[in-house]
């Protein structure tokens, strides 16, 4: 077995993935994690935000975003003058990936194997959800969505064209890659987010 391929529902729903994920052996993440975190948010989202991978909380919660990245990705979004109701979140890799040091467990990146592996189970929340945009937090989340590598730097802002000519763009993924904590997080999201918001592609 190389992907989540065999896994994936052939008529897939919101609900029925996020099920169906929790068979997922498409790679080995599954045996030290507590779930698969999958697609959560708003059926009238018309925006997929796309993050790396679950982190401890989101693990044990199954829902993505609920730690403390996901509150400063609120933040950045009330920022951009969207709400949490009004997107969709995901990430690139549904299994989180740690090694475990005492009773602390450390966030490790998923590697290219894991996000080509996974990319069934995102490539069918976006045609679930169908979005006007999807935005890539981070190089994990860009390299998934767009099937090549990404340069942050590079091409951060602007709107590139994703898979099915979907509109993509990319932004950091956490304020630890961008000193200055949370209001860099916020300032390097805004200027994303907000002309698309105002553009009203994300809304409707
Ligand atoms: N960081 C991510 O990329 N995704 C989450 O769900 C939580 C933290
Ligand atoms: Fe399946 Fe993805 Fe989990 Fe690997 S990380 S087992 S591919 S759901």
């Amino acid at each position: 077995v190389t992907d989540a391929g065999p896994w994936v529902p052939r008529r897939p729903t919101v609900r029925g993935l996020r099920r169906a994920a929790q068979d997922c052996r498409g790679c080995e993440l599954w045996e030290d994690a507590t779930q698969a975190v999958l697609l959560e948010g708003s059926a009238a989202a018309r925006i997929v935000l796309v993050g790396e991978q679950p982190g401890d909380r989101e693990d044990r919660q199954g829902e993505p975003f609920v730690g403390p990245a996901g509150q400063v990705l609120s933040d950045a979004l009330v920022q951009a003058g969207l709400d949490r109701s009004e997107v969709y979140l995901t990430n690139a890799v549904k299994h989180f990936r740690h090694r475990e040091t005492g009773k602390r467990r450390i966030h490790q990146a998923p590697e290219l194997r894991h996000l080509v592996a996974c990319h069934p189970w995102l490539e069918a929340e976006l045609t679930v959800v169908d979005p006007d945009v999807v935005v890539c937090l981070g190089a994990s989340a860009g390299r998934a969505v767009l099937g090549r590598p990404v340069r942050i730097g590079a091409e951060r802002g602007t709107v590139l064209e994703g898979p099915d000519g979907r509109a993509t763009v990319i932004t950091t993924h956490r304020p630890r890659s961008c000193a200055g904590g949370r209001t860099a997080a916020t300032r390097s999201w805004s200027p994303t987010c907000a002309p698309l918001a105002r553009r009203g592609s994300l809304s409707g």
